[in-house]
């Protein structure tokens, strides 16, 4: 299988170096001439806890129509999807498969806009990993992925794409309703990344705060019953425990909230909380833990460009 990993954040360098280096024949699509160079000359370097290696990636920053990967997995932020879906669907041949494991809601339908619903497999994905240079990543947490079919339940393209990935680093799994698991990844989104973003502390740091447990257990409240009109139901100790784990589990990682804004990049938030705050208002819901905490990320995100 011929892959195209497009972005090279540190999500997109972690999955494209795990993939190699695990025999998989990988390509990195980044716009930026620098890094394509840079990383074509010294591969990507994976800091683990127990070993570090160099794993080499083919790189490029065109996408040409007649090569004709199988699949692309597009790891950008949220807030650049409309711009990659649509070099995507002027440049991408058209036998290739589309897997978005991107943060935030909307991916997917922006991607399928595009490129077709039967092309694209929305996904989730728990992996953590920090950037710390231009072809470097730390990889805090080998978290599971998860993908599913656009439309209707797992098929076996989707179980062959689940497996093809987990033999190749990057352990897989398939769902009967991803649209239901974005939802719950959104949680874990909007709990850890502005929190860990605001406080500047690694995920694992958050739970040492005091009184931080009843923050998180509002933003989550607060999410469920907007799911719940957009008819998802979930059960809210069940959330809560999940979210905790996966805190404790990713711990030794920086959100990539807290990497965007030590970078003085633009973050995630329309994406995650701010679209629950949006979507509340359109069911006349006020979620005001929520919306607090987009205006506080906004505000940094200003104060840190200036
Ligand atoms: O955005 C992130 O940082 C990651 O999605 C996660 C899983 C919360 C780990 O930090």
């Amino acid at each position: 299988m011929e892959i195209l990993v497009i972005g090279a954040g540190a999500l997109g360098l972690l999955i494209a170096g795990l993939i190699s280096h695990n025999g998989g024949k990988v390509t990195l699509f980044s716009r930026r001439s620098d890094a394509v160079e840079y990383i074509s000359r010294n591969g990507i370097k994976i800091v683990a806890q127990n070993i570090d290696y160099v794993s080499r990636v083919k790189c490029t920053s065109v996408i040409e129509r007649d090569k004709k990967y199988d699949l692309a997995i597009v790891t950008v932020k949220s807030y650049d999807t409309p711009e990659i879906a649509k070099l995507l669907g002027e440049n991408l041949n058209t036998d290739t498969q589309v897997l978005t494991i991107q943060n935030g809601l909307g991916n997917a339908e922006t991607l399928a806009r595009h490129l077709g619903q039967q092309r694209v497999y929305p996904g989730i994905t728990m992996q953590s990993s920090t950037r710390l240079g231009i072809n470097e990543v730390y990889h805090a947490f080998n978290g599971l992925t998860i993908i599913g079919e656009y439309a209707g339940p797992p098929t076996e393209r989707t179980k062959m794409l689940a497996d093809y990935l987990s033999r190749h680093g990057v352990p897989t799994g398939v769902s009967e309703n991803i649209w239901r698991d974005l939802w719950f990844k959104l949680m874990v989104n909007s709990v850890i990344n502005p929190l860990t973003a605001i406080m500047r502390v690694k995920n694992k740091n958050l739970l040492e705060v005091p009184s931080v447990d009843l923050l998180i257990r509002n933003i989550l409240s607060e999410i469920i019953s907007v799911a719940k009109l957009h008819g998802h139901e979930f059960d809210f100790d069940e959330c809560y425990e999940k979210v905790i784990k996966i805190i404790k589990d990713s711990g030794d990682n920086k959100s990539s909230m807290l990497q965007d804004i030590e970078n003085k990049r633009r973050t995630e938030i329309d994406n995650l909380n701010g679209m629950v705050v949006s979507l509340a208002s359109k069911y006349g819901l006020e979620i005001p833990v929520n919306n607090a905490l987009t205006v506080i990320i906004k505000g940094i995100e200003r104060t840190a460009k200036q």
